[in-house]
């Protein structure tokens, strides 16, 4: 074989890497700062990822000013409130429990930005989306990568984009993808908090395959 093979033990490693991944929320950062080469190894794993047609349309906005923390935070604090909303009064009773950021306590946060592309990009005719896509996986990347240094990694959705890309300067084109908060960690959970706290339950893989096609009970089509 010309080019690299990995062995068993180094596919079991990737999968424990995976495995042990863990959302890291406020409450579990450590204000331990974070170096400058550890942050250039996370954007360095994002610059990894597939892109559709090669488009790399991601950029990166590194957040460790408090002040902007700050403003982000209050974008977070008002949005949540809306959030919680949606759930019936019995899960509203726990999700205001719930911490759902570490926006304030991790020593940095990156905003994750796709830019479209002003000229044709190959395979984003039909799916625009792709674009977006792509960026998610670079965020992956990052995820993995940081949990394989025993950095923590957060994402935090509960926000209002367009008011973060106000807060960040962003130019009007650009999406806001993902905000992360970034940082060392008291612990790494062995499952999900959502599914500690019995928010959710695990999926069965089996549960979500089919074989060929959706079956006559399930199809809608
Ligand atoms: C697109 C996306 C958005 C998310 N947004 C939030 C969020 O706003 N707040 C939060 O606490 N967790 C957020 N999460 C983390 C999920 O809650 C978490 O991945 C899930 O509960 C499984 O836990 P684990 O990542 O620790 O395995 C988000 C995850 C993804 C992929």
């Amino acid at each position: 074989m010309k080019n690299k093979q990995f062995t068993i033990d180094e596919q079991a490693l990737l999968e424990d890497i995976m495995l042990h991944r863990r959302d890291i929320r406020g409450n579990n950062f450590l204000g331990k700062p974070i170096s400058d080469e550890a942050i250039k190894k996370i954007l360095h794993a994002a610059s990894l990822a597939p892109s559709v047609g090669f488009s790399q349309p991601w950029e990166f906005v590194i957040i460790r000013d408090d002040k902007i923390k700050k403003q982000v935070y209050e974008n977070f604090v008002v949005e949540n409130k809306k959030a919680q909303a949606i759930f019936s009064n019995k899960q509203q009773e726990m999700y205001k429990q719930l911490k759902l950021e570490g926006i304030l306590e991790a020593p940095i946060n990156i905003a994750v930005f796709y830019k479209p592309s002003d000229t044709p990009v190959l395979g984003q005719n039909t799916m625009l989306e792709t674009g977006e896509y792509s960026v998610v996986c670079a965020v992956q990347n990052m995820w993995l990568m940081s949990r394989a240094m025993n950095i923590g990694l957060g994402w935090v959705s509960i926000l209002n984009p367009e008011s973060v890309k106000k807060i960040l300067k962003s130019p009007a084109d650009n999406k806001l993808v993902a905000y992360l908060c970034i940082g060392y960690v008291e612990e790494f959970f062995s499952i999900p908090e959502l599914e500690k706290l019995k928010w959710k339950k695990k999926k069965q893989i089996n549960s979500v395959v089919y074989s060929n096609e959706y079956p006559e009970a399930i199809s809608n089509t």
